[in-house]
């Protein structure tokens, strides 16, 4: 599934890179090699962020 239409960012490439320790929108982009650009999907990954943190293991 898409998270990021823009950089075609999926929720694995999101979930990869919060579980290598991206701990902010802004280090998820870094850790994919890319920018936001509309930024629509930020609240789509702070919401990974918030339930990785709630639960590391299954998020
Ligand atoms: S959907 Fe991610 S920057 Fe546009």
């Amino acid at each position: 599934m898409y998270i990021c239409s823009c950089r075609a960012l999926t929720d694995k490439d999101v979930g990869n890179a919060i579980r290598s320790g991206a701990d902010r929108p802004s280090a998820v982009y870094e850790s994919c090699g890319c920018k936001p650009d509309c930024g629509r999907c930020v609240n789509r990954i702070v919401n990974m962020l918030k339930e990785h943190k709630a639960d590391p293991v299954l998020a």
